[in-house]
């Protein structure tokens, strides 16, 4: 069992939690996540990692209320325990001497951003971070941003409630436009990584994404996680999460995710149902 040692909520369907998993932690690496049941009959669910101490052992993860598990494990408290935590999984960021960097974080992938943008800095590369968020309340880590010793931070909203007005591919297109990026990685939802990836190839920036599939075992193992990368299938979870974002066939990823969206919207109403908790 893993105690939960801290929480937070960032917004109003995203969420902040600290867990105790010493032996998880000596490993982790910026870019790797871990598996999470809930509870011993709960699903296999994936999640990032945001921030970790090797020496106190913990672990911290945010993520965003949207189906039966993150509604669950939204209304767990500190002192509640979690089944299974399992990891560090997947390949960590290649973290390297890339040139001037821009680090693309969306939504709750700006949690993913995070650890490789402080990973990415601390390697002596240059990096510009673009936070994109539909609005400021739902913009997480703008501070956590500031505190690391970037070139620049970029923020972004929809309806132009914080920062620029617009999609996060608007300052991607300047910079690469205006020479000012070696590099691109694009962390977020399917379709906005797949705009990124396409503008940076325009402009012949080499672009890594983070793919987030439908994971089960996280081992290689039930194939649940296939990508196809260079008209070759990778597995999300062994082979990845990064790609290469000029390879990756956006469309079959999103074409998959959806494949049980009928079976989760069943899961959640069902729950929905049995909980006495305000949803
Ligand atoms: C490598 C990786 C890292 C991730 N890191 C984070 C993170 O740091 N923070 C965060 O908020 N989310 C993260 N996700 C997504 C997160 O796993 C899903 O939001 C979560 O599984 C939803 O479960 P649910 O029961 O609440 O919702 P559901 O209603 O079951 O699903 C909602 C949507 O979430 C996705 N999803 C559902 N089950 C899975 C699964 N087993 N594996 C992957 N995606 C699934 C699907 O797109 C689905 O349509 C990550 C996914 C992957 C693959
Ligand atoms: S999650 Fe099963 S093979 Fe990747």
């Amino acid at each position: 069992m893993f105690e939960i040692i801290d929480k937070r909520q960032l917004s109003e369907a995203v969420f902040e939690m600290g867990v105790l998993a010493p032996r998880v932690a000596r490993k982790i690496r910026a870019g790797q996540f871990f598996i999470i049941r809930t509870t011993e009959n709960g699903e296999r669910v994936p999640f990032t990692f945001s921030d970790w101490s090797a020496e106190e052992g913990w672990i911290r993860f945010i993520f965003m209320r949207v189906g039966k598990t993150t509604h669950e494990i939204s209304h767990f408290e500190v002192g509640d325990t979690i089944a299974d935590v399992v990891g560090p999984l997947g390949v960590p960021t290649h973290v390297e001497d890339l040139g001037r960097i821009a680090i693309i974080g969306g939504g709750v992938g700006a949690a993913v951003a995070y650890p490789v943008a402080r990973a990415m800095a601390a390697a002596g590369n240059p990096v510009t971070v673009v936070l994109g968020a539909r609005n400021e309340d739902l913009l997480i880590l703008r501070e956590e941003f500031e505190a690391l010793p970037l070139e620049r931070l970029l923020i972004v909203t929809d309806d132009g409630s914080v920062g620029e007005k617009g999609l996060v591919t608007a300052p991607l297109k300047r910079l690469a436009e205006a020479g000012e990026i070696d590099h691109a990685m694009a962390i977020g939802p399917a379709i906005m990584m797949k705009f990124c990836a396409a503008t940076a190839k325009e402009h012949g920036v080499p672009c890594t994404v983070s793919l987030n599939p439908i994971m089960v075992d996280g081992t290689g193992m039930c194939g649940s996680c296939r990508v196809s990368v260079g008209g070759v299938t990778r597995f999300g979870c062994v082979d990845g999460p990064d790609f290469d974002g000029w390879e990756v066939d956006f469309e079959e990823l999103m074409s998959r995710q959806r494949v049980y969206v009928d079976d989760e919207r069943a899961a959640d109403a069902e729950y929905s149902r049995g909980c006495s908790c305000d949803l």
